[in-house]
């Protein structure tokens, strides 16, 4: 399968609408769907594409929590991943009132988890919990299924955010990463999240918010019934840091880029579009010399994204 440019345009507008106006943004309707529909062909495409291990946000560095994860799950890390997008996955329930040893029989959902493999690493961090992954892309969900599955301990379902598929008061925290910036109703996943919750349970969320969709998630939050917000960090140094090193020579996304088989044009395009998706602008990359000349002969894109103001970790409990 691959994108159309029809099916590119929807989600890029899409995107756009949700992120750049406050109130317009069509919450419901054919242009709703058509964002939905334009981001789970998007992501059956990356699932298609993604290499095993693959984990698809922006991450985060911060030395401590490496090392807390390293304490955690002996021989973490390198060769594999450089662990960056994992660390915002520890921090995702490492930041909350609950202590990571006591998750035995607790019920963790996430939604929007992708191909299930940072939910997977979770599993290592609180063995014992019960984790399951939602997602509204049906091959990446095909292939967590497939490749990460564990029964009752770890499964995976295919769902939309705005119209989750599980009993009230069935879910003890909830983690959000990086998925909610293409949802046209946030406050409508909000609503969801609320009613998933039992009481005393809680949301973890973290994304990339423009300066519009945060005002749009203040006023959603403020407006969800039973849920009372106890944090809301800027998170936007240390994902800054790890974008960072990611775009440094020598760093683990070049070593394995140097890998694959294509001339050396071809790798500094390829390095450049994954570089600006994930999170280049928002870390002031620059494109070298070349990627500037292809770009001004519209063989590859320019400087594209949103401008991002802040990425944000939020913590509610449901009361
Ligand atoms: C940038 S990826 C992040 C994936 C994963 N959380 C991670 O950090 O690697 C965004 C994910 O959100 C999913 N998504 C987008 N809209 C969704 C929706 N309405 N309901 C559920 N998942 C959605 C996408 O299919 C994609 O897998």
């Amino acid at each position: 399968m691959s994108a159309t440019p029809d099916v590119m345009t929807a989600f890029t507008s899409g995107l756009a609408d949700i992120n750049l106006t406050e109130s317009a943004a069509p919450r419901n309707g054919e242009k709703a769907a058509g964002m939905k529909s334009a981001s789970a062909t998007i992501y059956d495409m990356a699932a298609t594409l993604s290499g095993k291990g693959d984990l698809w946000n922006w991450g985060m560095y911060d030395r401590e929590l490496a090392e807390e994860i390293r304490a955690r799950v002996p021989g973490f890390g390198e060769p594999w991943t450089d662990g960056f997008s994992e660390q915002l996955y520890f921090l995702a329930l490492r930041d909350l009132p609950i202590d990571l040893d006591d998750y035995a029989g607790r019920t963790v959902l996430e939604v929007g988890c992708g191909m299930g493999e940072g939910l997977n690493f979770l599993s290592r961090i609180v063995p014992g919990a019960q984790l399951t992954g939602l997602d509204l892309s049906p091959k990446a969900v095909a292939r967590a299924s497939a490749t990460l599955a564990r029964g009752e301990s770890l499964r995976f379902v295919h769902g939309d955010a705005e119209d989750l598929p599980f009993e009230d008061g069935s879910v003890d925290v909830l983690v959000n990463i990086e998925s909610s910036h293409t949802y046209p109703d946030l406050g409508k996943f909000l609503r969801e999240a609320a009613r998933v919750l039992r009481p005393g349970g809680h949301l973890s969320h973290i994304d990339v918010f423009t300066k519009q969709r945060t005002a749009t998630m203040r006023q959603a939050a403020k407006e969800t019934e039973g849920l009372e917000w106890i944090a809301d960090n800027d998170i936007s140094d240390r994902v800054r840091a790890a974008v960072r090193r990611r775009m440094a020579p020598g760093s683990h996304f070049r070593t394995m880029l140097g890998k694959q088989r294509m001339n050396p044009l071809m790798r500094q395009v390829v390095a450049h579009s994954q570089i600006l998706m994930f999170g280049g602008m928002f870390a002031g990359y620059q494109p070298p010399s070349t990627i500037k000349v292809l770009s001004k002969l519209g063989i590859v894109p320019w400087m594209s994204g949103l401008p991002m103001e802040s990425y944000r970790h939020q913590i509610a409990v449901r009361r």
